[in-house]
């Protein structure tokens, strides 16, 4: 495929850049042209940032899997869409040319009907990382459903409240998920999920680990049975349902700094547009090139950077289903050397993790099919950053350092490989289209004098195509969350630099947001899920510097229950008992690294607890906790110190 807004020199970023600034709309209209559509659009952008109302594309007629699938028919019908690389090495990948992923979406796309979906119905998808589930997003979005991929770690709770805040009426599942060592029972969580649940019709069940599952007579079906009905019928192909550019494509849930994750909408239009248009430009990719992004589908980089993104572009995207550990640390080496990859896209945590296991695990590994290598979740370090490009990359790739969120879509600041500067722990320069601003406490602008580095909330003026349009089923929330910190501005939750190039580096979150192995944790939903337990009186949960995860949670508990205490009055299996509750409640992925049990915590006389007090003491930095003159009891915190672990 050719891609006439593939940009192409540092001058063609500037002229591009000062363009979309001048005129948005004429901007994406252009690039929008280069999808199919059944009709176009009555107007490019109508927008405001009160309500917020946020319009792309509005009018237009598509459906994104004619976008990602049937367009590449014509001249790339054989070409790889999928490559698929098994948890374990000795079993045999899989590759599905677009030809054939055109069909397997078509037909499960008739599976979904035939089991009563209709557009704009929920879809709850809670797969491992296998193709069909690439072609359950698809076909969800071939019929106009609306998905919610909920990621393979989180709980039967979890799912539970997801499914209901969705009302969603189906669920896709698979009998379990191998990942690393480790067999995920994923229809056992589901069935946990659904006692209780109302809404949900029937269950689709693919096997994998054909561990035994309890199949439920009238709402389970099997993947595989229903797909033999439809074959048996004859059918390989299923009309696109039309979609209006604003209608939802899918909802991702993400934790934000209140007790519940939020719904995230995308719509069909504008998400596509932007992910393919960055997927192209960030990346470069060129036709043939082989990509891997070693996101789980279950997150946005999954939905954006595995599926939409690559395949609207015609790309073969690799899907890997294990861990880069699993059976040793040069898994993602073998995978690079197996299929010569091109494009290496991972996170931080990944890189830090595979540095501590040495160079090892890289000797006799072939990584010369290499040419670009992308990070994305939290800030790199240099070290990591380093270390990625000189020896996985040889010195010879360029490393994007991609900054961007759920929220967002797609990259909103990155370098453009080989062709923007690149320079260590610096997200660098914002897409086109994207006016960036940094506001201080009281939201007003920070200006630089003369060549000075500023910081501030990083704000954004403007919407952009991949921008999410509400929270399902709560609009206010929505305006609360992002539009009403600071009036008129889209606010991202992240603290940042910019230096006298205008590059940015950003520092990480400033509100109640963890960072967790680049998986966002809501200290207040953690802290919800703690104070379950029973015998908790109360828990405040921060972050502190991690050398793999990035960062690691810490959590100051009141335990008062007299259950559990071991003979050794350290608390150890009270904190074991803690972990279970999470567990149960949030997932394994919100499980503290330190629990300290206190008498009390840090609170101001109106009873707000210093979070600031418990970072600083958690960091380790116990002689600048800073003023504790306001607090209601003061004793506290050296009681806190003295206990840190
Ligand atoms: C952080 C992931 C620094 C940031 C795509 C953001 C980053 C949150 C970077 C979104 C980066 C993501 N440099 N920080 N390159 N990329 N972040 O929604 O704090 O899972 O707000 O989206 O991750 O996480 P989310």
């Amino acid at each position: 495929m050719h891609y006439p807004y593939q940009i192409e020199s540092y001058d063609a970023y500037k002229i591009a850049y000062q363009k979309s600034i001048k005129d948005p709309a004429a901007f994406w209209g252009d690039i929008a042209e280069n999808f199919t559509w059944h009709k176009k659009w009555d107007e490019v952008l109508n927008w405001n940032f009160t309500e917020p109302k946020i319009e792309w594309f509005k009018g237009g007629k598509l459906n994104i899997t004619e976008n990602c699938l049937d367009r590449h028919l014509e001249k790339q019908a054989d070409m790889p869409a999928l490559i698929w690389e098994p948890n374990d090495p000795e079993e045999h990948h899989r590759i599905i040319t677009y030809r054939k992923l055109h069909e397997k979406v078509c037909q499960f796309a008739h599976v979904l009907k035939n089991n009563g979906v209709k557009k704009g119905d929920r879809i709850c998808i809670y797969m491992g990382m296998i193709p069909e589930l690439a072609i359950a997003v698809l076909a969800s979005a071939r019929i106009g459903a609306v998905h919610s991929v909920v990621f393979g770690g989180f709980s039967a709770q979890s799912i539970a409240d997801r499914l209901y805040d969705a009302q969603a009426e189906f669920v896709v599942t698979c009998d379990g998920a191998y990942r690393g060592a480790k067999d995920i029972p994923l229809k056992s969580v589901i069935d946990d999920a659904l006692i209780g649940n109302r809404t949900v019709k029937k269950v689709i069940v693919c096997t994998r680990t054909r561990t035994p599952v309890s199949m439920i007579k009238g709402r389970d079906v099997w993947w595989e049975d229903e797909i033999k009905k439809v074959e048996t019928m004859g059918l390989h192909d299923f009309p696109a349902e039309i979609m209006d550019a604003e209608d939802p494509l899918f909802i991702l849930y993400t934790s934000g700094s209140t007790g519940k994750p939020k719904g995230v909408v995308h719509t069909c239009g504008g998400y596509m547009v932007y992910t393919n248009y960055t997927f192209v430009n960030v990346f470069q990719y060129k036709t043939g090139d082989i990509h891997f992004c070693t996101a789980d589908i279950g997150w946005i980089t999954g939905h954006s950077y595995i599926v939409y993104g690559p395949l609207s572009a015609g790309a073969t995207t690799l899907i890997f289903e294990g861990v880069p550990t699993f059976p040793d640390a040069s898994r993602f080496w073998d995978i690079v050397d197996k299929f010569k990859v091109n494009i290496l896209y991972t996170a931080p945590t990944a890189i830090r993790s595979l540095m501590g296991f040495g160079l090892g695990p890289l000797q006799g590994k072939n990584l010369s099919s290499l040419k670009i290598l992308g990070t994305v979740g939290e800030p790199i370090n240099e070290e990591a950053w380093h270390w990625y490009s000189e020896h996985v990359g040889k010195n010879n790739c360029p490393v994007v350092d991609t900054w961007w969120q759920t929220e967002t879509g797609g990259c909103l600041i990155s370098n453009l490989a080989g062709i923007t500067p690149a320079v260590p722990s610096w997200a660098t320069l914002p897409m086109p289209g994207l006016e960036m601003l940094l506001v201080d406490e009281n939201g007003k602008e920070v200006i630089a004098q003369g060549d000075e580095t500023v910081s501030g909330n990083l704000c954004i003026k403007s919407p952009w195509p991949g921008i999410l349009r509400t929270t399902y089923g709560d609009h206010e929330r929505c305006r609360t969350n992002y539009f009403a910190t600071y009036p008129n501005l889209y606010f991202t939750g992240d603290g940042a630099l910019r230096d006298k190039n205008g590059f940015y580096r950003i520092t990480g979150r400033v509100d109640d947001v963890l960072n967790v192995s680049g998986h966002r944790i809501g200290t207040a939903e953690l802290e919800n899920a703690i104070n379950m337990h029973a015998g908790v009186v109360e828990s405040a949960v921060v972050g502190y510097p991690h050398d793999v995860k990035g960062q690691g949670i810490y959590a100051f508990v009141i335990y008062q229950g007299s259950h559990g205490q071991d003979t050794h009055g350290t608390g150890e299996l009270v904190r074991k008992d803690i972990l279970q509750t999470i567990t149960r409640i949030i997932g394994a992925i919100a499980k503290p690294d330190k629990i300290q049990f206190v008498t009390g915590l840090p609170k101001t006389r109106s009873g707000k607890i210093m979070r600031r007090i418990l970072r600083k003491i958690a960091e380790g930095e116990l002689d600048s906790v800073g003023d504790i003159s306001t607090l209601l009891d003061p004793g506290v915190v050296e009681e806190i110190k003295n206990g840190r672990l």
